[in-house]
């Protein structure tokens, strides 16, 4: 950005694409860790006389406009972290977005809504992905890349429109690849990893490229259950995925024979039923041994011994990388586990990366002091796909 920036970028019409998809409770922001997140890059290309746009896409909607997913909340916030005014177009390429970019004047801001509430973002095809970026292209003339979260994506902002405009990577971005680097080159050992998350389905790339780079995973989240499983113990009505069984009895073999340990929970905290996340009703759960669930009962959190386990292995890192929640963190009685891993971080004299939208989220809505960790990356599936060495399309498509 900064080569862009000595070019001159007063009275140019910046298009930034940030990260804006933030956790929303209805309107209210939950986290609004990816905003603080990519403020500088937009405030710095402000104070130098541009004309900036930022876009973002934030959760899922099909393509159409869905007043569930606006980034009417994400965009006030901006403004509030600015401490400027931010104006907000009610549409991306149409009429509102138009004018709210004419009316821009050098050093102002202003959000255009969710990109995915047309289908041209998301689109399969290169043509119809091209024809949206074209569109996006007639609001601006230089394009800064900043929403690491989503350079795994092959979509028409992230990928076609820096084709289309001079362009640069921002400021977070350039942040975020300096430090994933340093998990892949040279790492202080040892090197061990906590994974966490639902699903193992989610989590098979990442755990075959740290099979060749880690020195232990300790695992947790839902997707300790399938890795119980394959251990053959049985799990209750905790999250399975049968059908990965045997792709995780295959990465236990290949761990023995690179001297790569798996950690798995030695505890659990066991309910017959999954919590009231809204009302936050106590839960009262029992404390198990991770080999003797109970059938009828579901795995939440790692247990008291899993946690005291899992902080003594990451006080003796050298660099730790963490991805994914430890149990349902959302409710206080299964929030525990994740607490405490994000405790053994702070407490290590190692070098801490947290990776995934879940696990930075977590440690922030738990109170952590965010600044007191290593690296919090903005990016969940973009930081694992970053370490699996993958090429990622809206990195690529900065590069050249
Ligand atoms: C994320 O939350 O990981 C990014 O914002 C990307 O979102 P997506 O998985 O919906 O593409």
């Amino acid at each position: 950005i900064d080569e862009l920036l000595a070019e001159g970028v007063a009275g140019k019409r910046v298009f930034v694409r940030a990260d804006l998809n933030v956790p929303l409770d209805g309107t209210k922001i939950t986290d609004d860790g990816r905003i603080r997140a990519v403020a500088p890059t937009i405030a710095k290309l402000a104070a130098e006389g541009a004309r900036v746009i930022v876009a973002s896409h934030l959760g899922r909607p099909k393509g159409a406009p869905d007043p569930a997913f606006s980034l009417a909340p994400a965009a006030a916030r901006l403004g509030e972290i600015l401490g400027q005014d931010v104006a907000f177009a009610t549409d991306t390429v149409g009429e509102s977005a138009r004018s709210t970019v004419d009316a821009l004047t050098d050093g102002k801001v202003a959000v255009i809504e969710n990109l995915r509430f047309n289908a041209g973002e998301t689109a399969k095809d290169d043509a119809e992905r091209g024809a949206f970026a074209d569109e996006l292209a007639s609001l601006a003339d230089l394009y800064v890349g900043d929403g690491f979260g989503a350079v795994h994506r092959k979509h028409a902002s992230v990928f076609d429109l820096p084709a289309r405009l001079p362009h640069a990577a921002g400021d977070l971005i350039a942040t975020e690849v300096g430090v994933l680097k340093k998990l892949t080159e040279n790492v202080k050992r040892p090197y061990v990893v906590v994974l966490g998350g639902a699903k193992v389905s989610d989590k098979l790339g990442v755990i075959d490229h740290l099979l060749e780079k880690a020195d232990k995973i300790l695992v947790g989240g839902g997707m300790a259950y399938t890795f119980l499983k394959a251990q053959g113990h049985e799990v209750g009505i905790s999250l399975l995925q049968e059908d990965q069984v045997p792709v995780v009895l295959e990465y236990l073999a290949r761990a023995e024979k690179k001297g790569v340990e798996f950690v798995l929970p030695v505890d659990v905290l066991v309910s017959p039923e999954f919590p009231d996340l809204k009302g936050k009703a106590p839960a009262h759960p029992d404390t198990v041994a991770a080999d003797a669930i109970p059938a009828d009962q579901e795995g939440l959190d790692i247990g008291p011994r899993t946690r005291e386990l899992y902080a003594a292995k990451i006080a003796d890192a050298g660099t730790v990388f963490w991805n994914g929640p430890m149990g349902v963190f959302e409710h206080p009685d299964y929030a525990g586990g994740t607490a405490a891993v994000a405790q053994g971080l702070l407490d290590s004299d190692a070098f801490t990366v947290v990776g995934g939208g879940d696990s930075a989220a977590a440690v922030r809505i738990l109170g952590f002091d965010e600044n007191a960790f290593g690296h919090i990356s903005t990016g969940g599936g973009a930081s694992l796909e970053y370490l699996e060495g993958k090429t990622l399309p809206g990195l690529a498509a900065l590069e050249d």
